[in-house]
């Protein structure tokens, strides 16, 4: 089971900046990741949908026997995370927006969150935000729009700059310090994030802290691969593979899969 690749899966190709923390910190271990952007984006769809995607992902990826699987995607976390491990024997890994070290180094006590409705409507999440809200304010945002835009390869557009400026208005106005990311898609957009940013605000998203928390549940189950060749990574895409390239690099080979 050692030798298994881990399985990750989004629902879409916003999950590959988490695979890029984990093959930085586990360069050893083969991985498959599934982006399912034919049903994206899922923030919009509720509970049911959600998990019911998030089954039939998994079920590729058992039947390519990963050895653990890694949910990298906020939305389907939130909504499903608790479902998969209850209906599965596989570790799973999921993600959270990083509200906890942003609440801890705010000295505005006002924080920013641009996430998915999903997300945001999620028990999962209010019970982490309810920590916290007594002591800052959190400024929520549904990220409406970014998602389709990035799946259409529309990242460094003029509609995306123009919607992503709406977003940060209220929370300028509300003096934030601290901006997290709680969707796998945005760090994919810190490069435009930075030039409509004060530069004092730190943006915050949750990629190494996955990376190291697979790092730790893979020891913890004797999982390590013991191999030092190099890596094998499938990329698989429901959607347009020209789109995942672009953000893989020319090193990797995106390829379209009807799952
Ligand atoms: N990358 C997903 C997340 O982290 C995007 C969800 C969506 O498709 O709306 O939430």
């Amino acid at each position: 089971m050692r030798k298994e690749a881990i399985g990750i899966f989004d629902s879409g190709v916003g999950g590959t900046s988490i695979w890029k923390e984990l093959h930085e910190l586990l360069p050893y271990e083969d991985t498959i990741y599934l982006a399912d952007s034919k049903n994206a984006p899922y923030g919009p769809k509720g509970r049911g949908p959600i998990r019911a995607l998030s089954k039939k992902n998994t079920a590729y990826l058992l039947k390519r026997r990963c050895k653990l699987i890694i949910v990298a995607c906020n939305t389907a976390t939130t909504n499903a995370i608790h479902y998969l491990r209850n209906h599965y024997d596989v570790p799973f890994i999921g993600i959270e927006p990083a509200i906890k070290p942003a609440a801890l180094k705010t000295k505005t006590n006002s924080v920013g969150l641009l996430a998915t409705k999903g997300t945001l409507s999620s028990a999962l999440f209010h019970k982490t935000a309810n920590l916290y809200s007594s002591t800052i304010n959190i400024i929520e945002q549904v990220g409406e729009g970014i998602v389709p835009l990035i799946e259409n390869g529309q990242l460094h557009s003029k509609e995306m700059k123009a919607l992503l400026n709406t977003y940060l208005q209220p929370m300028l106005n509300a003096n934030i310090d601290h901006l997290v990311l709680g969707c796998t898609h945005y760090p994919y957009l810190i490069p435009i994030l930075r030039t409509l940013l004060p530069k004092t605000i730190k943006i915050i998203d949750s990629g190494e802290a996955v990376a190291k928390q697979t790092k730790a549940v893979l020891e913890k189950h004797q999982l390590i691969n013991p191999s030092t060749k190099v890596s094998k990574h499938q990329f698989y895409t429901n959607g347009a593979a020209d789109v995942m390239q672009t953000l893989i690099g020319s090193k990797y080979k995106a390829e379209y899969l009807n799952f």
